[in-house]
């Protein structure tokens, strides 16, 4: 309905009816909304308009009123009863110059206007530095706006506010747009011989122009502007001047027309849109500005009246800036979880206070667990993962949420271990195969096949079968395997197990004497051979369960930080290990060859013979001297020896392994051990923080969630030392009193403080000229001013 459209553009119309320019260009933009009816009254809008206006001001309306809309309306009625012809003539227009082109001769045509703006505007070079392809593809998108400025207006005119930005965001000075224009409309003459579509041509880039060049100028914010000259003083000088009440806004956001835009994240983005040669020092800039925005909006200032903080705003503007920062600007993290910490310059009763700014981190909008620690996790930067504020949140999550559910998980497997080491380890119940004790053993091993066996198979079987479904396979060992098993040590673990139960179940004595006896045995050797022999491959085997069960049951280091890391670091070094038990055996296996050609002349109870005489004595010899297991009497034996080579070969061996490997592994571990703690550490926060969001988070109740948050308090202001209240949407916590030392980048009491007036309309006075009225500030001034009166009467009396 075209009173829509009237209405939508009096918004714009009234505002502005100072404005001649703004005026011309919003009715020219009504004109063509307008021409899509076929029956348009303005008349009779205008009738509708001011008995509304009387009826709305019913007892102030005046004559003054009256002649003011009668003069607001007149301009308006005039400018688009002028045009009101225009639309349909100049839209054929555009379609015949476009319908007269083919393919190529557009390609010439886009082409042919960017050279002539290149060569007419050299200041032009440095801002367009697009390839041909995107130059045509800039052009294709102007020739679409300029259709949908006669069929789709509104959008049009939003696409445009959206551009303008964009190009402010560019730092594109708006002198350039005239001559942009220009050099279009020459392009247009030379491909259009026909003249009578030249104005209507004219008319259409001229509109689309004045709109670009309006938000263009709306678009390019002292904020924005310095962003493009990328330095860190250019935005402290830009924003200076804004009110302290609306510093945060300016800093996040941009608003032209209907389009918006954030400041920061277009800093943050052009990081990335300036990759390339040549561009390095913008990079570096658009860093710069970033890293000053989230600076700024995360200086806690306060005045007589109020604290300034911009934590909330950041995160109410850009619920999603840890991710968009891990995945754009990893090095911009650092300063924003600075940003969210406060330490307490004194120590009452040997602690110090220190508030964390974590609200926003920790719930959303809908008081939901956000996912910023997860996307930290994602990232898997070790670095970042040990940042004091990380390290709060995520041990806050775990000592008051998770720590508990988790350890319940993990407590499955200890009982199972429990289980299994009473069902199987010989010394605990009786020997004797016929008491009654063995109906113990029986019962454990029942309960370990249905429980744990059972537990694993199902859990197993329906992960395989999904991995199938889904063609998650790989090959090991040409095998084909799921995917999964080989992601995670607990998995691998876990499904060896399965299968050692598996065996054991086969072989299982307790089934087996059934069918050589009625009553219930464990032990059925008597029996024959064939039961002993099971037996004892049923011990042997079972040794094996003992060690994974003990393995799965150390997933409860995670339980402590300090622990996990250790453990992290041992697994970590567990490959250096390998590599030197692998050549150990290299070592001793060629030893040991030689070892076993000497020859062999003498007695039965010489020690070559009982110890050297073949390969495997020899290989299981030298290996008990490498760790140190055979006895000092042998060697002895060995000096006094006929054969003189044995005694030479031994100390060879010994002069390999105990001499150089040795060292050489202890060196190796050390400059391992040296390269691997600091990332064991992140490991280890990496790992707490996979434990609350995968196993414990989906464990804890919506009830239990949302009792947590609101014991945290996070809505009230949060204490800053004693009897000052400071911003909300912090969690208070002591700390050891050097502990700031460990993290020193953030000073301690970082409140800028500001005296004078406490009025939110004006900026903040620069930090040399402000009057610090806290107690430090005070005792400072009239230090300085008792020093400045010495000098004086020490001067004067000179
Ligand atoms: C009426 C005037 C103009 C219009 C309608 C216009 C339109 C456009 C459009 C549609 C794009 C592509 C946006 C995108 O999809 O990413 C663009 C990009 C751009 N324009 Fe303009 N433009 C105008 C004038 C200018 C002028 C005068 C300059 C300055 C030399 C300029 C510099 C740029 C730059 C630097 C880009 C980004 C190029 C890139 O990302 O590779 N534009 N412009």
């Amino acid at each position: 309905m075209w009173f829509a459209d009237m209405l939508y553009a009096m918004e714009s119309l009234v505002p502005y009816i100072g404005n001649i320019d703004r005026v011309q260009e919003d009715c020219d933009v009504l004109t063509l909304t307008l021409a899509k009816y076929e029956k348009v009254n303005l008349k009779e809008f205008r009738s509708v308009m001011f008995a509304s206006l009387r009826s709305l001001l019913p007892t102030t309306w005046s004559s003054e009123h009256e002649n003011a809309w009668a003069w607001f309306w007149g301009i308006v009625e005039k400018k688009v009863e002028e045009n009101k012809q225009l639309p349909v003539h100049n839209h054929q227009c555009l379609r015949s110059f476009l319908a007269r082109m083919d393919e190529e001769t557009l390609a010439d045509f886009k082409l042919k206007v960017f050279d002539t703006f290149f060569a007419t505007t050299e200041e032009s070079q440095l801002y367009l530095r697009a390839a041909n392809k995107r130059l045509m593809y800039i052009m294709g998108r102007i020739l679409t706006i300029m259709s949908d400025i006669y069929t789709k207006t509104h959008q049009a005119v939003i696409a445009l506010s959206a551009l303008g930005l964009l190009h402010a965001g560019h730092g594109v000075p708006e002198d350039l747009v005239r001559p942009f224009v220009q050099a279009f409309m020459g392009g247009i003459k030379e491909n259009c011989p026909d003249e009578s579509l030249h104005d209507g041509l004219w008319w259409t880039l001229d509109l689309i122009g004045r709109i670009f060049i309006r938000t263009l100028a709306e678009g390019s914010t002292p904020v924005i502007i310095a962003i493009n000259r990328n330095t860190a003083k250019a935005m402290k000088t830009a924003v200076a001047n804004y009110p302290r009440g609306e510093r945060e806004v300016i800093l996040l956001k941009v608003q032209v027309g209907t389009e918006s835009m954030s400041p920061l994240i277009w800093a943050v983005e052009k990081l990335r849109s300036k990759l390339g040669p040549g561009t390095h020092e913008l990079r570096k800039g658009a860093l710069e500005s970033a890293k000053e925005i989230l600076n700024d909006l995360l200086t806690m200032r306060a005045d007589r009246a109020r604290y300034y903080y911009g934590m909330e705003m950041l995160f109410t503007r850009h619920s999603d800036i840890i991710s968009l920062l891990c995945t754009k600007a990893p090095s911009l993290l650092p300063t924003l979880f600075d940003g969210l910490i406060w330490r307490s310059k004194n120590v009452k009763n040997g602690m110090r206070r220190a508030n964390y700014y974590i609200a926003s981190l920790l719930r959303d909008e809908n008081g939901q667990l956000t996912d910023s620690l997860l996307d930290l996790i994602k990232q898997g930067d070790c670095e970042i993962i040990c940042h004091p504020t990380v390290v709060f949140q995520a041990d806050l999550l775990w000592t008051r949420l998770c720590c508990l559910p988790w350890a319940l998980t993990k407590c499955w497997f200890c009982l199972t271990l429990v289980l299994y080491i009473m069902a199987e380890q010989q010394a605990i119940v009786s020997s004797d195969p016929l008491s009654t004790d063995r109906f113990t053993v029986i019962a454990c091993r029942a309960l370990l096949y249905v429980c744990s066996l059972g537990q694993l198979f199902a859990k197993h079987a329906f992960q395989t079968y999904r991995a199938v479904r889904q063609k998650e396979m790989m090959r090991f060992c040409c095998m084909p395997v799921p995917k999964y098993v080989l992601r995670t040590r607990q998995e691998l673990v876990e499904v060896l197990l399965l299968l050692l139960l598996i065996c054991l179940l086969c072989i299982e004595p307790a089934l087996h004497c059934l069918a050589v006896s009625s009553e219930l045995l464990i032990d059925c050797c008597e029996y024959g051979e064939w039961q002993c022999n099971l037996m004892h491959t049923y011990n042997r085997l079972a040794a094996f369960p003992m060690v994974l069960y003990f393995i799965l049951a150390s997933e409860l280091v995670h339980l402590n930080v300090h622990l996990s890391v250790f453990s992290v670091i041992c697994s970590s070094l567990m490959w250096e290990f390998l590599l030197y038990v692998a050549v150990l055996i290299f070592f001793t296996a060629a030893f040991a060859s030689a070892v076993a050609c000497l020859p062999q002349s003498m007695g039965s109870d010489s020690v070559q013979m009982r110890d050297f005489f073949s390969w495997p004595l020899a290989f299981e010899s030298l290996l008990s001297m490498a760790f140190n297991t055979y006895g000092s009497d042998n060697y002895e034996q060995i000096a006094q020896e006929d054969e003189p080579m044995l005694k030479w070969f031994v100390m060879g061996f010994a002069a390999c392994w105990h001499v150089y490997l040795m060292n050489l592994m202890v060196a190796q571990l050390c400059q391992r051990y040296n390269e691997i703690f600091h990332d064991a550490r992140g490991n280890a926060r990496l790992t707490r923080g996979i434990n609350i969001y995968e196993t414990s988070m989906p464990l804890i109740s919506k009830k239990r969630w949302t009792g947590f948050v609101e014991s945290l308090r996070l809505e009230e202001a949060c204490e800053l030392d004693e009897g000052d209240n400071g911003p909300r949407g912090a969690v208070p916590t002591t700390e050891d009193p050097y502990d700031y030392l460990q993290y020193p980048k953030v000073t301690l009491d970082r409140v800028q403080r500001y005296g004078g007036l406490a009025n939110p309309e004006l900026p903040w006075p620069s930090l040399e000229e402000a009057i610090d009225d806290s107690a430090v500030g005070k005792l400072t001034r009239m230090t300085q001013a008792k020093f400045e009166e010495m000098d004086r009467l020490m001067l004067g009396s000179s």
